[in-house]
């Protein structure tokens, strides 16, 4: 791996955005993969504002298929891999001024690696919200377990649930905290995404804009591959850990 992109100064401060692509190789489906969530269901059906006021029952059953999946699923366990577990060694040897992390992706993937201080800008499938009090709570739980149960309902009110997820047409959480990690940052790493959802996909030109060193690590290139200092190519769980530790055997 050329030295040019893995010896950080003294001084580094890096943001690391994550997408889909870096639990994949922990049995979670992507987006726009093959096989991936938008090939089987329509973005409109089941991650909209409007689709959950047509039919939140659908809008719950997409969402509790990947709530169950990564908390029950006997058959093929989810666990984090080699990849989130990098990413934790990273940040815990250059300490949570220097390294922040901000992810699009809605599992405990990152968290259940040992990372602290995760920024979901995209929401979590570990919260609900009510609609009407906006109260988040955390809850495993398996909800509204078949079709002929209900909705689920908020414990203060008697406002129906929602997952606490960022929709398409809705703004997405952090972006305060986000841009201004972006606009003091030395080292901008995407690692796992396609790079075509805004505002995420924006943050690499910022970064660019910045003066920040920019790196890229997908299994395929993404849209914006061009705009990247350095891309490496390749599964997360193999790349990453690769990267991590050439740059902490040269960190100071
Ligand atoms: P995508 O499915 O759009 O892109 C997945 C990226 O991960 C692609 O670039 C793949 O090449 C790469 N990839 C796949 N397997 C990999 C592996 N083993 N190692 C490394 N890279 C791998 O997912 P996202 O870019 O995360 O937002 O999608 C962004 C947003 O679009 C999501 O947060 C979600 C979706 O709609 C909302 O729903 C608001």
């Amino acid at each position: 791996m050329p030295v040019s992109h893995t010896s950080l100064p003294a001084d580094a401060r890096l943001v690391i955005l994550t997408g889909a692509g870096i639990s994949a190789e922990s049995g979670l489906k992507t987006f726009r993969d093959s096989n991936g969530l938008w090939e089987n269901h329509r973005v409109e059906d089941v991650a909209t504002p409007e689709a959950f006021a047509r039919d939140p029952r659908l809008v719950w059953r997409f969402y509790n298929a990947r709530r169950e999946q990564l908390w029950r699923d006997a058959e093929h366990s989810v666990e984090p891999n080699a990849g989130h577990r990098a990413l934790v060694r990273l940040a815990e040897t250059l300490g949570p001024d220097r390294c922040f992390l901000v992810t699009q992706n809605v599992d405990d993937l990152h968290e259940r690696a040992g990372h602290s201080d995760v920024c979901h800008m995209h929401g979590e499938l570990i919260k609900v919200r009510c609609t009407e009090c906006q109260q988040v709570t955390d809850t495993t739980e398996t909800l509204m377990a078949d079709d002929s149960a209900p909705l689920p309902t908020c414990q203060r009110c008697p406002g129906i649930l929602r997952p606490h997820i960022v929709w398409f047409g809705e703004i997405p959480f952090e972006m305060e905290l986000i841009a201004r990690r972006l606009s003091h940052c030395t080292h901008f790493i995407a690692i796992g995404t396609s790079g075509v959802v805004y505002p995420a996909a924006g943050f690499l030109a910022q970064a660019n804009r910045m003066g920040a060193t920019t790196l890229g690590f997908s299994l395929d290139p993404p849209e914006n591959v061009g705009l990247f200092d350095h891309f490496i190519q390749g599964p997360a769980s193999q790349t990453l850990p690769e990267w991590v530790d050439a740059v902490l055997s040269r960190s100071h």
